[in-house]
């Protein structure tokens, strides 16, 4: 399915080893055209998206009242990024997400990305608190700029790109005693956390842990900031993840799926003292602010996002559909020694694997580990995407975790063929050596290709 001559271009230019990455297992597929739930390679067919752009897609792919919308705003000819106007859509916008919000979030920074948003709390929350340690979770993924990568705690993201920053410490997701150790010191700006941590492994917070967490910050005068990047706009069924908890927290970080994926752009909601604090006087008026953050194309994608998430009532359905899709799983899946849990909460969903005690399944699982950790995940995405058609990925940070995140306009139709399709997956994972044969194929590709 791989496409030569745009994909050798983009080898050349942009980035080889990506090229090589999606060559090597087999998922270097030209898209023609995406919509719903469904994308349409050139050489035919369909492949369901239970990935969307980790979790970009909430309204699904192209949504024709979304793109009217960005066409409308494209007619008028209007001043996009003026840099030296008020653009008063942006004021439109950080109303609708401070309502929808709530609490005591008042104020909006704009940005063009997560990791932005990100860099935008360390920065608000210095100069609200005067102080400038940041506190972050183990498993956490915040980004990949400096700032959201000294949020990170696994070393491979950070090798080889020099100091981060300095005064940031992780703690245990879920662990109140180290957090209110940590705090204590009163040296922390921010604690910022995933409500559920997503690439850590579909991780969800236990018992009152993000109301407690938030009462502990409040009590040591340090923020508490929710990275709402992939679990905001619906996806777990609240506006955002942190609602069905009861947290009210004092900075709310979102991208991704603020523009049904056509125009990148992100937001910190925050407390109306917290933005005073940074824009404190007419000479620090533009003391933090970013060149695309307010354009009127995102702001009015914004708008459209929102008015369909709430028209479709995707919300709502997150919930039941993500139910239902959790226990059928869990069904299926129950017989076969490898699965070990299904969790999430709306449509944000992972299947934890674990390793399988029976020899015929161990040997070979124990040496593919050897090689590569992530190796066990990344078959099972393979056999899913190339026997199924249905594209998914492992998390970033949890190798044995397949996250399964479609799009919250997904139908019943689909979200039972997925069910179908991990279950005969399972099967074949359980009763057959193919899988493990596939596996030593792409092994022997990749060390005859170099690519390890
Ligand atoms: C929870 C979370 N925060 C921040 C980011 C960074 O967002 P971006 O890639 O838009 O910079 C991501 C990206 O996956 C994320 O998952």
């Amino acid at each position: 399915m791989a496409q030569k001559g745009g994909a050798e271009r983009y080898a050349k230019y942009v980035n080889p080893q990506w090229v090589r990455l999606l060559d090597l297992l087999g998922m270097n597929v030209r898209y023609e055209r995406c919509i719903g739930a469904e994308l349409f390679p050139s050489t035919g067919g369909r492949i369901l998206d239970f990935l969307s752009g980790f979790c970009v897609y909430n309204v699904g792919h192209n949504h024709p009242a979304i793109i009217a919308a960005l066409k409308d705003e494209l007619d008028k000819n209007g001043p996009l990024m003026l840099q030296s106007h008020v653009p008063e859509l942006a004021g439109l916008v950080a109303e609708r997400l401070c309502g929808l919000a709530g609490g005591s979030l008042a104020r909006v920074f704009f940005t063009s990305s997560g990791s932005e948003g990100v860099e935008t709390a360390i920065k608000f929350s210095r100069a609200y608190t005067k102080r400038n340690a940041i506190l972050y979770c183990d498993g956490a993924f915040h980004g990949l700029t400096c700032g959201a990568l000294s949020l990170m705690g696994d070393p491979f993201w950070k090798e080889g790109f020099g100091p981060m920053l300095q005064d940031t410490e992780a703690i245990p997701f879920n662990d109140l005693e180290a957090l209110e150790k940590k705090l204590s010191s009163k040296k922390y700006a921010s604690f910022i956390v995933e409500p559920i941590q997503s690439e850590g492994g579909i991780k969800l917070p236990e018992g009152d842990y993000l109301r407690e967490a938030q009462r502990l910050c409040r009590r040591h005068g340090t923020l508490f900031v929710l990275d709402e990047v992939q679990t905001g706009m619906y996806r777990t069924g609240s506006f955002l993840a942190g609602q069905h908890y009861g947290a009210e927290p004092d900075m709310v970080i979102l991208a991704k799926a603020m523009s049904g994926g056509l125009v990148p752009v992100g937001a910190v909601l925050m407390t109306q003292g917290i933005c005073d604090s940074v824009y404190s006087s007419l000479k620090r008026a533009i003391i933090h602010a970013s060149t695309f953050g307010e354009n009127a194309l995102a702001m009015r994608v914004v708008l459209a996002t929102l008015d369909v998430l709430e028209g479709e009532r995707l919300g709502e359905k997150s919930v039941t559909l993500g139910n239902a899709l959790r226990q059928r799983i869990g069904e299926v899946l129950a017989p076969y020694e490898m699965f070990k849990e299904v969790r999430g909460l709306g449509m944000l969903s992972g299947i934890e694997w674990q390793s399988p005690k029976r020899l015929t399944l161990k040997v070979p699982f124990e040496l593919f580990k050897r090689i590569h950790p992530g190796m066990f995940g990344q078959i099972l995405v393979m056999h899913l995407f190339h026997e199924k058609e249905i594209l998914t990925q492992i998390c970033g940070n949890h190798f044995m975790m397949l996250k399964v995140a479609p799009p919250l306009i997904a139908t019943p139709e689909q979200l039972d063929y997925f069910v179908r399709s991990i279950a005969e997956t399972a099967e074949m994972i359980h009763t057959s050596g193919r899988f493990w044969a596939d596996a030593i194929e792409m092994m022997g590709h990749a060390v005859t290709t170099g690519s390890i």
